[in-house]
């Protein structure tokens, strides 16, 4: 074990656990762990998941986060562990021309993504208050900082929670809860449908494993920064789109041919 990686060190509730970038995170934040709390949908993932992570105590909650019976569920979890640390994972993404992309799916996208992990953390803070040196760390995405054709939902959900993190973090400076933000660029996880993927392979997009966004998750979690985006290339962008958004406009303008041919409408 490195230095500085301490036993049981985290009590924490994870969401979207049994998905391509939570589980990998799992993995990788068990040896540290004295608790994880488990949140997904779907129980056979999350239970095949605690079954490979023998020797941390493990609890699942199934539910759906964008239900006030699931984040209830999670918070009395959370205390009854003494939680330390929540990790807003879940998520769910929706590549569509806008015009044409569903009511329901453009509702689903901004509760999912940006209201179910602000009521779950709501519902969390007076456990965390309660744990020297407690952590939310929300998980957004490249696509929140760096707007992109075919995700205008769900980059406005992420952008979102950006500035959900930035805000809370603010307000809770004076106390013992920091409020981090992780943001991977593309991943390689059922998260991303066929079309993104041929658009990706088209545009030549860099792409990560799900173990290697964990690894820079871990590295993440052990620092001190509020924010981080995966890839230096991304971060680079990002920065350009804050100072000189024109750039980026026009970068972007030049591959939407090869976008449109991807995007479903
Ligand atoms: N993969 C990428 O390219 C990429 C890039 C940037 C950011 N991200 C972000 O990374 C996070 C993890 O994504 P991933 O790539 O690992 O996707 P994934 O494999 O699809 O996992 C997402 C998980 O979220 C859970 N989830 C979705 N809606 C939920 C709800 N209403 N209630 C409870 N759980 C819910 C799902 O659990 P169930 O199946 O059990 O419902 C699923 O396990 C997401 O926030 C995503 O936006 C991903």
């Amino acid at each position: 074990m490195n230095a500085g990686v301490q036993r049981g060190r985290y009590r924490a509730v994870l969401t979207g656990a049994g998905g391509g970038i939570g589980a990998a995170i799992a993995r990788r934040l068990a040896p540290q762990a004295e608790l994880l709390i488990l949140v997904g949908r779907q129980r056979v993932p999350l239970e095949a998941l605690a079954a490979e992570l023998s020797g941390t105590r493990v609890e699942i909650v199934c539910g759906d986060l964008c239900e006030d019976a699931t984040v209830a569920k999670v918070a009395a979890a959370a205390r009854q562990g003494a939680v330390n640390l929540l990790v807003n994972n879940a998520g769910v993404s929706g590549f569509h021309a806008f015009e044409t992309q569903d009511a329901q799916a453009i509702r689903r996208l901004v509760d999912t993504n940006l209201v179910a992990p602000m009521l779950l953390t709501r519902a969390l803070l007076p456990q965390l208050g309660l744990a020297p040196g407690a952590q939310v760390v929300n998980v957004g995405s490249v696509f929140g900082a760096l707007g992109f054709p075919g995700f205008a939902a769900y980059g406005a959900a992420k952008a979102g929670l950006a500035g959900f993190s930035q805000s809370l973090r603010r307000e809770l400076a004076d106390t013992t809860i920091a409020v981090r933000h992780f943001s991977p660029r593309a991943t390689r996880t059922a998260i991303n449908s066929a079309a993104v993927d041929a658009m990706n392979r088209e545009l030549k997009t860099a792409e990560d494993t799900p173990e290697a966004v964990a690894e820079a998750f871990m590295r993440f979690l052990a620092g001190s920064a509020a924010q981080h985006v995966v890839g230096a290339r991304e971060r680079f962008f990002v920065l350009l789109n804050k100072l000189l958004p024109g750039l980026p406009d026009n970068a972007i303008r030049k591959q939407l041919v090869q976008i449109r041919k991807h995007l479903p409408r």
